[in-house]
């Protein structure tokens, strides 16, 4: 079959409007309806808990400006992976893509699948928390359906997207404008004294940062298909900012709503804050929320597979994942082995994972690779200023922003060592291990290519080529 050796291309058929659904979608999904109450209760305050989420909106805005310039610098797709590959060479990028692919990304969509399964339930189970196998149940049946979306058709997953993102900015608009109404009325008490009691310690501004950074990760989610978005060099940083600029306004006044409407008492002891949030304000009507938060989580379940998929599909074509991961469904386009291998280890993270350490790893170990990514982009400024650039940020800022992502690797970690941390750090050298043989002095070249041929095959896929 001449399938085998056809190229295929991914096409351009993102404009302007799935990109910023696909870093906003991605964005909004379950960190705002989880995290509040944990942001709350390690930094202690509700002013402090204010002045977290809004640092984390302007850290996520300087760091995606950076990010706006190398995706117009390096044109591929892949995000910090094809970044650092381009900088720091292919030893760090295949640590990246290791620990990104059998840890970071499938804990996102573990993650998110949780948090979607936790409030889909909700309405099922009033008066008792429900139980963990039903909640891990529903979280893998997501998963399921949302791969199989997302093998079927590019256009299809857009779609889902962009109707999700709706659903959920209105969703936060009805929050927003429920606490607004409730505050012109003067329910100002929750604001009185509202910085006593704040924790200034290291560790609890380090996990309160995790925590409120896992809501706007997926800031750099459109990174990853830079080959697929029409016009890059002006879609690209315009996405950015409008999709940045929007979340962070929402977040920030939603997190207002929650502290206007509810005690910071009731708002720590919440497991499902939007659900107690809809029961004081709305009423009977309360379950809405729930239903809000689960579509929430279940769109940003949509784009974290829209790009997962494909950077695992970049890497494959570098030769740092097996082949068949680089390969595109004959007449569908879409990556389809990429995205069943993602769906398949995000169950396999979802059968011990739970949502608060999910978070506070994947934070860890996100802006530990953001970390090395702006260490990148410096280099390519002082190093390769000829370059062209559509689009420059000052060289302060990612200067700026590497500071701070060393500081929140190294706060929890040096303040208050937990053995976990050492255990995801020996899993991202561990790659480092792998890498010397396998892939640099390719020991066993012919290690997969039957199960390749086989695949290639069953799954109706061929190698897919650059799209620059
Ligand atoms: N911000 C999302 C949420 O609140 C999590 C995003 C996870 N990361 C990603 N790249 N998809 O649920």
């Amino acid at each position: 079959m001449d399938d085998k050796t056809q190229k295929l291309n991914l096409k351009r058929e993102v404009g302007l409007v799935g990109a910023v659904s696909l870093i906003g979608g991605t964005m909004i999904g379950s960190g705002i309806f989880m995290s509040p109450q944990t942001v709350l209760s390690t930094i202690g305050s509700s002013g402090a808990s204010l002045v977290v989420w809004a640092s984390c909106g302007l850290l996520a805005t300087l760091v995606s400006f950076c990010y706006a310039e190398l995706g117009t610098v390096i044109k591929e797709s892949g995000g910090e992976y094809i970044y650092i590959l381009r900088t720091s060479g292919p030893l760090f990028a295949f640590v990246l893509i290791f620990t990104s692919v059998l840890f970071v990304r499938p804990a996102g969509v573990a993650g998110i699948a949780l948090s979607f399964a936790q409030y889909a339930v909700a309405p099922f189970y009033l008066d008792c928390p429900p139980p963990v196998l039903v909640v891990k149940c529903v979280a893998a049946a997501a998963i399921v359906v949302l791969a199989t979306v997302n093998c079927l058709n590019v256009r299809f997953a857009m779609s889902v997207q962009v109707f999700f993102m709706v659903a959920k900015v209105l969703a936060l608009a009805v929050i927003i404008i429920g606490g607004v109404v409730i505050l012109v009325r003067g329910h100002t008490g929750n604001f009185q004294n509202s910085f006593e009691n704040t924790n200034l310690g290291i560790n609890p501004i380090g996990i309160a940062f995790y925590q409120g950074l896992w809501s706007y990760d997926g800031w750099n989610n459109l990174n990853y298909v830079t080959e697929e978005l029409k016009r890059p060099e002006v879609n690209l940083p315009r996405a950015i900012i409008i999709a940045i600029s929007l979340v962070t306004g929402l977040y920030l006044l939603v997190n207002v709503s929650y502290l206007t409407v509810m005690t910071p008492r009731e708002l720590m002891t919440s497991s499902a804050v939007a659900v107690t949030w809809g029961n004081k304000v709305l009423g009977s009507w309360g379950w809405v929320m729930s239903v809000a938060a689960a579509l929430s989580a279940f769109g940003s379940l949509n784009g974290t597979f829209f790009s997962g998929g494909r950077v695992c599909f970049v890497a494959a074509r570098e030769g740092h994942m097996p082949d068949i991961l680089a390969m595109a469904h004959v007449h569908r386009l879409t990556p389809s082995p990429a995205l069943i291998f993602t769906a398949v280890v995000s169950l396999v993270v979802l059968i011990p994972g739970d949502f608060q350490s999910i978070v506070n790893f994947f934070s860890f170990t996100a802006w530990f690779f953001y970390a090395i990514t702006l260490s990148g982009l410096l280099y390519l400024k002082i190093r390769k200023p000829e370059l062209p650039r559509p689009y420059k940020v000052p060289i302060i800022l990612p200067v700026l922003v590497l500071l701070a992502a060393i500081f929140l690797v190294l706060a929890p970690i040096v303040d208050d060592p937990q053995i976990e941390y050492l255990y995801v750090t020996l899993f991202m050298f561990s790659g480092a291990i792998i890498y010397v043989p396998f892939i640099h002095y390719k020991i066993f070249p012919h290690l997969l290519t039957k199960l390749t041929v086989f695949l290639q095959l069953f799954l109706e896929v061929a190698p897919a080529d650059k799209n620059l």
